[in-house]
């Protein structure tokens, strides 16, 4: 029996990447997966790799509206009756120059970042609450913002706020049993490799210099077990706390 056998997990941009990695580690734990995207057709395929395993669902919604949301949470429960697990992890993500960051740009980051990040947590809140196995969430997170990567201020502010937003939730949280925590990983996803294509020797740079792992990530093999770890049983004394799976590439203090 999986460790997260009975247990129903939302994981937003689960289309792709590190999402679609989640879901599949969840998947194979027993979990009942929520693929929620705005690409329909990733998350279809998403999903048809989760059925050999458990029960999964796809549901189309844009994180940026807060009625989708509160929708989609909706339906969610409605299908399988509890939300245990949720998975902050769809993001905009945009990279320009400090100077150049245009508005558009920054709430594009922003409002995929955190603000449907607490849309998600306010509308999953009394659900993680009530869950009986004790309500998880995992916020993404990442090694950008303690290092101020150069060429991405506005997503350096998402994720900061991302962060903020974390441990303010489990301090309020802890008494009602839901743990909340944040992940940092480095995968050589979809979004990532739409950057790194145009910078080859960046991404080698990064390997060979600042990893101490020299190694890409795997989105469901390293990333995904991770997240089953903070969703899971043996984590319900863990709160509050960045865990990066990224080869050592940033240290969080
Ligand atoms: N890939 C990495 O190395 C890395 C490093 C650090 C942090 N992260 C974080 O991990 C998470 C996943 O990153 P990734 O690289 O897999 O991203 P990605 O760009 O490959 O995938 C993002 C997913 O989010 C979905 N999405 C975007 N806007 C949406 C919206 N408005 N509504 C619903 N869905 C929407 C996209 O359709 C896509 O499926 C992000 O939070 C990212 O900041 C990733």
């Amino acid at each position: 029996m999986g460790v997260l056998e009975g247990r129903v997990a939302i994981v937003t941009g689960a289309a792709r990447g590190v999402g679609a990695g989640i879901a599949r580690a969840f998947a194979k734990e027993g979990a009942r997966v929520v693929v929620v995207d705005l690409d329909e057709e990733g998350a279809a395929g998403v999903v048809a790799e989760l059925t050999p395993y458990a029960e999964a669902l796809a549901l189309r919604c844009d994180i940026r509206d807060s009625a989708q949301v509160d929708a989609c949470v909706a339906s969610v429960v409605a299908r399988f009756g509890s939300v245990d697990v949720l998975v902050n992890n769809a993001i905009d993500a945009v990279s320009a120059r400090f100077e150049e960051t245009t508005d558009d740009e920054l709430d594009r980051v922003l409002d995929t970042g955190p603000k449907a990040t607490l849309y998600f947590m306010r509308a999953c809140f009394a659900h993680l609450r009530d869950s009986g196995y004790g309500g998880r969430v995992i916020n993404l997170r990442s090694g950008s913002e303690p290092q101020g990567l150069a060429g991405f201020g506005a997503y350096v502010a998402s994720k900061a706020a991302v962060a903020g937003l974390t441990r303010v939730a489990a301090r309020e949280w802890g008494r009602h049993g839901i743990t909340v925590n944040n992940l940092a990983p480095f995968v050589l996803s979809e979004g990532a490799r739409s950057y790194f294509d145009e910078r080859p020797e960046e991404l080698e740079k990064i390997i060979l210099k600042t990893m101490s792992v020299p190694r890409l990530g795997d989105a469901e093999h390293d990333v995904g077990r991770a997240a089953v770890y903070l969703a899971g049983p043996d984590a319900s004394y863990v709160t509050g706390v960045t865990l990066s799976v990224d080869g050592g590439g940033s240290f969080f203090s």
